[in-house]
């Protein structure tokens, strides 16, 4: 784009995981090196990309909807670009076109990166691309593989959750196969980043004033790389991490329970930065449903592998993901789940109803045959349960203190419109390294710090409390001014477009996050 161009505006919407968030991170800096800015709304934009999730129904019926709105814009300013990225534009290439003539674009999770080509070539007067990898089922691994190409190459700050959170890759893809679970079909074979790529964006990172990094992967404790003789798992990354210089917390999600080694819970006991908080999902509580959902667990396992990390980390917090209503699921099966989640009390669980997928083995193979109301009843009672089982949990932090890293305004505030200056009181939210949620009055200033909060109220989601001595630990953090063009902590987090509930680790509780 020469100088004289005016920058062409761009809106992504984004739905799903931190995989999505992620990625549209990665989508829109390397727009923006191609001279793209971000557009307020749509109807101001040349470009409007929605990054789909797949993951249960409702999710693509968003999807649907917005592309129906869309078009009436398209007809106003025929010039302008939609695109489709992600799981949808995967799964659902030719329905996309079919459904959708006016979108331009179709590119899946494996082909990003090709994102800014595409669009130039668009621009310049050519046809509609559809851009996705090989079907899993199209031929060899290795072929399959090499048509998901990983991409993290760039980063845009102004994308991030927050300036000084981000997002690491460590792997694509799944090789599970949970019979309910259309990931592995959308986001290709499990791929493997290589140690030194992940250690080199974290240091990056870091430099730009990233004080917390979230390891992100669909099973992110199966993550291996052999090298010569030499295996790395996830417990060597914590490692690794946890001498960079300038890093405060390290998190990671998501966990599978066989995957949970001695050392990986050796590593969360022993390494100062790594969070005290495992996502693991166990999915269900009956060891008949388990099978039927291709889990490879039993119960007993999933119990074993909680009752080791309570021996080892008994301050960890552990939150789990259910699903209600799966194929044949009987009164009996459900009281099981209802059973392990008063017994296990995890900090929250994320309670779906089970939506089936085509293109999954429960899709092919299980009716879904729980009525849509029975459905709804069980998912109402998980989730009392849940949200019980978290005001317990939550209780006896009343009266400690805990370091919090400030996140930003609270959700009262931000709905508020507050915009407060750096000296202003504003109701501030962060999280615990256990990823407890606490909401207190301090100044604007403390957002991107880590305070330490007296604990005076407890709820099923959050805590609320006192800053100790008022400023925490009021350490700057070098170069965030630099990154976002002036005192980062006044001008709290950054917004993502998102049509969607945001990512799981910035809402509360157990929730039914039934995106
Ligand atoms: N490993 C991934 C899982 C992605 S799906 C991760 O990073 O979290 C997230 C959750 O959605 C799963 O744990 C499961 O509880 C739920 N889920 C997946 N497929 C589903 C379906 N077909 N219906 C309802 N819930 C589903
Ligand atoms: Fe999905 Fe199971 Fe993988 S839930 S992402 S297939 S571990």
């Amino acid at each position: 784009m020469s100088a004289s161009t005016p920058a062409r505006r761009l809106w992504i919407e984004t739905v799903g995981c931190q995989m999505n968030v992620l990625d549209s991170e990665l989508v829109v800096a390397a727009l923006r090196r191609e001279g793209w800015t971000l557009a307020d709304d749509p109807a101001g934009a040349d470009a409007v990309f929605y990054n789909t999730c797949s993951v249960r129904q409702h999710a693509e019926d968003k999807i649907w909807s917005a592309l129906g709105r869309v078009r009436l814009e398209k007809q106003k300013r025929p010039g302008m670009i939609v695109g489709v990225l992600g799981c949808m534009a995967q799964k659902d290439q030719e329905t996309v076109r079919e459904r959708a003539p006016w979108v331009d674009l179709v590119v899946g999770p494996g082909q990003l990166h090709r994102v800014p080509r595409i669009v130039e070539e668009i621009l310049a007067g050519g046809p509609p691309r559809i851009e996705v990898s090989l079907d899993r089922t199209a031929g060899s691994r290795d072929a399959v593989t090499r048509s998901f190409e990983s991409y993290d190459p760039d980063r845009d700050p102004a994308m991030r959750p927050t300036p000084f959170q981000a997002f690491v890759r460590t792997q694509t893809g799944c090789d599970k196969f949970c019979a309910f679970c259309v990931v592995p079909r959308v986001r290709g074979p499990e791929q493997a980043r290589p140690p030194a790529a992940i250690l080199a964006e974290a240091r990056k990172l870091v430099a730009e004033g990233c004080r917390e990094i979230t390891l992100i992967g669909q099973t992110v404790n199966s993550y291996r790389w052999v090298d010569g003789g030499r295996t790395t798992r996830l417990a060597d990354l914590l490692h690794d991490l946890d001498a960079i210089d300038g890093l405060d917390r390290i998190r990671f999600v998501t966990n599978y329970p066989r995957d949970m080694t001695p050392e990986l819970i050796g590593a969360v006991r022993d390494l100062g930065k790594v969070c005290q908080y495992l996502h693991v999902p166990a999915q269900h509580g009956s060891d008949a449903v388990l099978q039927r959902m291709k889990r490879g667990y039993t119960i007993g396992e999933y119990l074993e592998m909680h009752a080791r990390v309570r021996e080892e980390v008994p301050r960890a917090s552990v939150t789990s993901d259910f699903i209600v209503g799966f194929c044949g699921e009987t009164d009996a099966e459900f009281a099981a789940t209802l059973d392990l989640v008063e017994r296990l009390r995890f900090k929250n669980s994320f309670i779906f109803k089970y939506s089936p997928r085509p293109g999954t083995k429960a899709f092919e193979r299980q009716p879904d045959d729980v009525p849509e109301e029975v459905k709804k009843e069980r998912h109402r009672i998980l989730l009392d349960a849940q949200t019980a089982a978290s005001l317990a949990g939550n209780i006896p932090f009343v009266g400690s203190r805990q370091r919090v890293l400030v996140e930003g305004l609270s959700t009262r505030d931000e709905k508020r419109g507050l915009d407060p200056g750096p000296d202003d009181t504003a109701q501030l939210t962060g999280r615990t390294g256990c990823d407890r949620i606490v909401v207190f009055d301090a100044p604007a200033r403390l957002v991107g710090r880590i305070v330490e909060v007296d604990i005076e109220a407890a709820g099923p989601w959050s805590l609320s409390g006192t800053v100790a001595d008022g400023l925490g630990d009021a350490v700057p953090i070098p170069g965030l001014a630099a990154a976002f063009g002036g005192a980062a902590s006044a001008e709290g987090p950054p917004t993502l477009h998102a049509i969607a509930p945001p990512p799981p680790r910035r809402t509360a509780g157990a929730e039914a996050r039934d995106a």
